[in-house]
């Protein structure tokens, strides 16, 4: 359901719909039945964004690169309309240095000159040295977009523990499901709160599944209408992961 007015749908920036390689879609098959209930929800462009995460899921910048161009092949076969683009979904350790030195780190683009990589702190805790290490990635002109800080048990129990964070210039990335109450009412007032300090700049879905981590983003997009925030329901869902990705999400 593409809005009026807009060449795109809603763009979607991190998911894991890439077969086998994460604990999201476990086959073909199956990512493809998630890619049609994207575009059902009204998502045009995705981000493919398994875990990164030495040690526990190997993938590489090149892996991702090579399962993304397969899956493209397969989406174009299906004639499902779904864009989609490589990427990755970080987990915060030291590897990090390395896999920037070996081109192995995966971004999700650029933005006013900082190229965006979407950074998983671990759930139960931001551990030492995080601010050390976010501090050595801007240095490198690389802006963190921290994945689904309302779902990070430190941060859902004092949302002022990330500020430092956006004060550094590090993005918010606010899960849809988290906007709806999927993951809990303590989730959902942390990322309203979030809102309402205009500390978030994306909303994307990720979605693993479609029993339990379906992609929700027009769900949250219309809770976000629902509240008000109509500016924010578009520029979060479409105007900058748009930007991000370097597409054309202009109206006309
Ligand atoms: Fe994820």
């Amino acid at each position: 359901m593409p809005e009026s007015g807009h060449c795109k749908g809603m763009i979607d920036l991190h998911c894991h719909y890439l077969p086998a390689i994460d604990d999201g879609s476990q086959s073909m098959a199956e990512s493809l039945d998630l890619a049609r209930a994207s575009v059902a929800n009204g998502i045009t462009d995705a981000a493919m964004t398994p875990h990164i995460h030495a040690g526990r899921y190997e993938n590489l910048r090149s892996t991702v690169v090579s399962a993304t161009h397969q899956f493209r092949v397969a989406l174009a076969d299906a004639k499902i309309p779904l864009q989609i683009y490589p990427a990755g979904e970080v987990r915060l350790t030291a590897e990090i240095i390395d896999m920037l030195e070996q081109d192995e780190l995966p971004f999700l683009g650029t933005l006013d000159g900082y190229r965006i990589v979407l950074l998983e702190f671990p759930y139960n805790q931001i551990p030492l040295g995080t601010e050390r290490l976010v501090r050595w990635l801007l240095d490198q002109q690389i802006r963190p977009l921290i994945a689904h800080p309302e779902r990070n048990k430190v941060v859902l129990h004092n949302i002022e523990r990330i500020a430092p964070f956006c004060e550094m210039g590090c993005l918010l990335q606010v899960t849809a499901g988290s906007v709806v109450g999927a993951f809990g009412q303590a989730a959902q007032d942390c990322a309203k709160l979030m809102f309402e300090r205009r500390w978030v700049s994306v909303i994307a879905t990720d979605a693993h599944n479609l029993l339990h981590r379906a992609p929700l983003l027009a769900e949250a997009k219309k809770w976000l209408q629902g509240q008000g925030w109509d500016d924010m329901a578009d520029e979060l869902t479409q105007a900058i992961p748009a930007k991000i990705l370097g597409i054309n999400a202009a109206h006309g």
